[in-house]
């Protein structure tokens, strides 16, 4: 039976709440505020960037670029770009379109709060915005060659190829019964993809050599992989304070998880597979990254 993976919490726990407390202040000196003209699209594109959220894909980004020798606020932003991002993401998935729920980080949705129009254009601009934070990296320091095969590698990860390609699967395979290797092609595209980019664009960034960037792709695939199925997982066993959404919403929507269609036995070992597979990726990185096996871990553990 799968267990709990020991790991050095004290350090951990300082790193992560020092990395937090960064990204949250590079939010507040980059993201426009709404000031002398009210704009309520500004009020919702904040209101779900600060209402909290574990942060862990800036986190990689900048554990990843950081481990490789990057300083300063170019990797900074790079990663706050990330979580522009996924913010977008969680928007738009939240809509009556999509999946349908009133609970995130917390709080109230953005489309219950702002109404569907605004929550829409929310989740477009904050998109928009992560291109250009990423590409601001170049501004603040970073070569603009490395900066543009890091744009590449974002707007594979989170278009049609990646994140949006993995929804419109996600939806056409509600109270479907797909097979195992569908399932694990959704959970790849859906959120695979953008943990996985969350790692190569730390690397991609710090200049790292092709072996380097070959085995931490391959780290951030199994990385992503083991969040989604943890995911699937908790929105069966999860408790609505720590999630801040609410649970059994896969189930209302007939979502195909790694617990419907394998049952949660069979998803608990998978999540287990995942997570020895990553942690054997990041042993075959000949370059030590400080945190980051206490960060895989991490996804692991949540599911106890
Ligand atoms: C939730 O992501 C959506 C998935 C892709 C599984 P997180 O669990 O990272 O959500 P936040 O950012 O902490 O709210
Ligand atoms: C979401 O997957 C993946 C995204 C691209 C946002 P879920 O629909 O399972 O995420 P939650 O459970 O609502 O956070
Ligand atoms: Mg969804
Ligand atoms: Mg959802
Ligand atoms: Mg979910």
């Amino acid at each position: 039976m799968p267990k709990k993976i020991r790991s050095s919490n004290a350090v951990l726990k300082e790193f992560l709440d020092k990395t937090r407390r960064r990204i949250e202040e590079g939010f507040s000196k980059w993201l426009p505020i709404s000031d002398e003209t009210p704009s309520k699209l500004r009020d919702s594109m904040r209101y779900s960037v600060f209402a909290g959220g574990k942060r862990i894909r800036p986190i990689l980004c900048l554990t990843v670029g950081e481990g490789l020798g990057l300083k300063g606020d170019a990797i900074l932003k790079a990663s706050c770009a990330l979580e522009l991002l996924h913010t977008y993401s969680l928007i738009h998935d939240d809509l009556p379109a999509l999946d349908n729920d009133d609970l995130r980080r917390g709080h109230p949705t953005n489309h219950k709060v702002y109404g569907e129009a605004i929550a829409i254009l929310a989740g477009d601009s904050l998109l928009t915005m992560s291109f250009e934070w990423l590409a601001e990296s170049s501004a603040l320091g970073i070569s603009s060659d490395l900066v543009i095969d890091a744009l590449l590698c974002f707007s594979k990860a989170v278009g049609e190829e990646g994140m949006v390609g993995g929804q419109a699967l996600d939806m056409n395979s509600e109270f479907q019964k797909i097979d195992f290797e569908t399932l694990k092609h959704i959970h790849l595209l859906k959120t695979g993809a953008l943990i996985r980019a969350s790692i190569e664009i730390g690397a991609i960034l710090a200049g790292a050599d092709e072996e380097t960037k070959k085995s931490l792709s391959k780290l951030g695939e199994n990385a992503g992989l083991l969040f989604q199925i943890t995911d699937d997982i908790l929105d069966v066993e999860g408790d609505i304070s720590t999630l801040g959404k609410r649970p059994g919403s896969d189930k209302r929507k007939g979502k195909a998880t790694y617990p419907s269609i394998l049952g949660m036995p069979k998803a608990k070992e998978l999540a287990f597979e995942a997570h020895k597979n990553a942690i054997e990726d990041i042993s075959r990185t000949t370059i030590e990254i400080p945190h980051l096996k206490n960060i895989v871990d991490l996804f692991y553990n949540r599911i106890f």
